[in-house]
């Protein structure tokens, strides 16, 4: 057993493995940053607060990194826009695409709600589809039912096929969807089909990461959020073996014309593999405000303590990292276990 465990654990990937470390390093910074405009009602502070301590820490990163999902265009974004070089970019650094969200539920964190994380994932090149920022429609299921549900599907034959491959009935379902109008009929007819609903303000990717978990409570994510987050949520279902299904909707000619210029067909749903076909990914997100798989950033006298998944496809690895973050020489340390 501790043998074929074993043997498991080693399929090679020196970026993987060089990376995983460096990333989380990423994640940490930007939600130790953030984490200070928690619950103070500015969002927009909070959002420049992590994404100046992802594009600094990145840069210190060994990578010859391209952004393919970031905080938009070079011409509204200041920083980590679509196309900009990011790391160290020596010639030996791996070459490599990121997306990128220094803080995935910008609202909820300023209100000191939570579910709020700073989320990244990396991949050699061409390994995550450069998705254009407008709203995707998504289903997120666990392990057990990948391949039995269809985007194209009723949501009744959807709900149906999760229950069967979870050995459960469709009264002991929960599907979390993002509290927003535009779900009232879908969240209607979850409802009448039998299944819970599980209203989130915000972050569908930390919300699919713990419908592909056992133990979350939580089975399957329905309805529409960025179309960036799914490219996201797509890398960590490719490190943890759910699925996502995304459709593109692009609500006016303008996101139309942008799906054509940016090579992607609105008339698809697209599977995990098409939105991150990547050989090698490395995903890690940690917590800036509290939620169920990560704890948010904790400060005390003397420095920080965060939570972070990290996680790496072809190592098969996830790991929780608990980290605590000193403050300068002289800090009195004082560690809690
Ligand atoms: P931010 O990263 O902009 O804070 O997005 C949070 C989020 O809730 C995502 O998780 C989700 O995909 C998207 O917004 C939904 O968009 P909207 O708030 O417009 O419904």
């Amino acid at each position: 057993m501790l043998e074929s465990m074993t043997k498991r654990t080693f399929v090679d990937s020196p970026m993987e493995r060089a990376l995983v470390l460096e990333i989380v390093r990423v994640t940490e910074q930007a939600a130790l940053q953030a984490s200070a405009f928690v619950g103070k009602g500015d969002k927009i502070a909070l959002d420049a607060a992590g994404t100046q301590a992802m594009r600094t820490t990145l840069g210190e990163t060994h990578i010859r990194g391209t952004v393919v999902i970031g905080e938009g265009e070079m011409d509204e974004a200041p920083m980590l826009y679509i196309g900009e070089q990011v790391g160290l970019q020596l010639p030996e650094s791996f070459a490599v695409d990121i997306a990128v969200d220094p803080v995935e539920g910008t609202t909820v964190a300023a209100r000191g709600l939570p579910n709020s994380v700073a989320v990244i994932a990396l991949s050699e090149k061409n390994g995550l589809l450069g998705a254009p920022d407008m709203y995707m429609e998504k289903l997120v299921v666990a392990p057990p039912a990948v391949g039995r549900v269809n985007l194209e599907w009723h949501l009744e034959a959807n709900l149906s096929a999760i229950a069967q491959s979870l050995e459960r009935s469709i009264a002991d379902l929960t599907i979390v969807v993002l509290d927003r109008p535009r779900h009232e009929d879908l969240i209607n007819r979850i409802r009448t089909a039998g299944a819970r609903v599980k209203l989130i303000g915000d972050g569908d990717v930390i919300a699919a990461l713990a419908v592909a978990m056992r133990g979350t409570g939580v089975h399957a994510l329905m309805g529409s959020g960025g179309a960036p987050e799914g490219v996201l949520t797509a890398a960590a279902m490719k490190c943890l073996g759910g699925e996502i299904q995304g459709k593109f909707l692009p609500a006016n000619q303008a996101e139309l014309e942008r799906c054509i210029k940016m090579g992607v067909d609105p008339n698809k749903i697209y599977n995990t593999q098409e939105l991150a076909p990547g050989k090698e990914i490395v995903f890690a997100a940690t917590g800036i405000t509290d939620g169920e798989l990560l704890q948010g950033v904790r400060h005390f006298s003397g420095g920080a303590r965060t939570h972070t998944i990290a996680m790496g496809y072809a190592t098969r690895v996830v790991r929780f990292m608990d980290t605590v973050h000193l403050e300068g020489e002289g800090a009195r340390v004082n560690i809690r276990v």
